[in-house]
């Protein structure tokens, strides 16, 4: 069963089509960062705009590369939200369309449960309950999950999402847009050698990343950093410390199975060692590519949903505040 995956959520045109929720077929990504990056953000409007640009041949090279016909698709899946409306409008109407015209089922996608179906594009064997950690740029989240489509929420961050706190200590320390990859790299030739606050929050799932973000901050308006790089491990090493140790808690906290990992965060590849190494149960992460947005989750999500009946109708509508639970 062949779905064509859309996803127009934030800043990346992407079209994909998956078959039996596992295996990607084709998985097409225009992305507009290199346009935002002159603004050190993303624009919504720019972002709508592109999108309208990008989408029809990037559904059309997505069908192309994947050798298929509409007649081969059992249906369209399209993220619904949470996103930016008007980027998430243009992605939801071109889904409808095409759906009425090709007399395709369409079924809506919740971007984070998306982001979470990116571990089953890969040979994994997905045992419930699991504890899911959703690391992006809009979000962190800790959520059990004890079968298909059937989610807890056991945390979430009370101000700044991980992605966020990376992008704005990058802007903080001049290493540029997207912040994750340049803090990343910029960690790669220094040492944790600064000592930043980390939020445990303790007895919660929660978490907090702007006290990290201001403590670096106050450090660069008082001239106290000599190495930007030792700043951006340092930044880094305190996110990851708290993710890492309450993810593991959380599963144990819950005897879950697994831990799966997911979003843009989730491409850092110190997250992905610590993880791995300090977690008593197997932890599961797509490879870097499937981690940051892209349309071959939102396929796999879909197929899922399609197998479980949620076939949406055509007043199928944005949630730009969408929630997973
Ligand atoms: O999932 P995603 O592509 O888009 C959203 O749904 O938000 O996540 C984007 C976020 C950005 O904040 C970006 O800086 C962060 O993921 N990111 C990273 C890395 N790659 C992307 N953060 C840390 N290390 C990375 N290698
Ligand atoms: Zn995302």
């Amino acid at each position: 069963m062949k779905v064509l995956g859309i996803e127009t959520s934030c800043d990346e045109t992407a079209a994909a089509v998956v078959e039996d929720g596992v295996k990607i077929l084709s998985n097409q990504i225009a992305s507009q960062v290199d346009i935002h990056a002159r603004y050190g953000g993303i624009v919504p409007e720019v972002a709508s705009r592109q999108h309208t640009l990008a989408i029809i041949p990037v559904i059309q090279q997505a069908m192309a590369e994947a050798n298929v016909t509409w007649s081969d698709l059992a249906g369209i899946a399209v993220t619904t939200g949470p996103g930016l409306a008007g980027s998430l409008l243009v992605g939801v109407n071109v889904a409808k369309a095409i759906a009425l015209a090709q007399r395709l089922p369409i079924t809506g996608v919740n971007h984070l449960e998306g982001h979470i179906y990116a571990n089953w594009l890969a040979p994994n064997t997905i045992d419930f309950p699991a504890v899911c950690l959703i690391v992006s740029g809009g979000h962190s989240d800790l959520v059990l999950m004890r079968g298909h489509g059937d989610y807890v929420l056991l945390g979430r961050t009370r101000d700044d999402a991980a992605g966020e706190a990376f992008d704005k200590s990058a802007r903080i320390l001049g290493l540029g847009y997207p912040g994750g990859p340049a803090i990343e790299q910029a960690a790669g030739k220094g040492s944790a050698s600064i000592q930043l606050p980390r939020a445990w929050l303790k007895g919660t799932s929660d978490f907090s990343f702007s006290g990290v973000k201001t403590a670096l901050l106050r450090l660069v308006e008082g001239n106290k950093i000599s190495s930007e790089a030792d700043a951006a491990a340092s930044f880094q090493e305190a996110v990851i410390d708290v993710l890492v140790t309450k993810t593991i808690a959380a599963a144990e906290g819950h005897r879950v199975k697994q831990i799966l990992v997911s979003g843009g965060v989730a491409a850092n590849n110190l997250l992905r060692q610590r993880l791995v190494q300090n977690s008593p149960l197997p932890v599961l992460v797509p490879a870097p590519l499937l981690c940051t947005d892209n349309a071959a989750m939102i396929a796999a999500c879909g197929y899922f949903r399609f197998k479980a009946g949620k076939v949406d109708g055509l007043e199928l509508d944005v949630v730009p505040g969408l929630k997973l639970a």
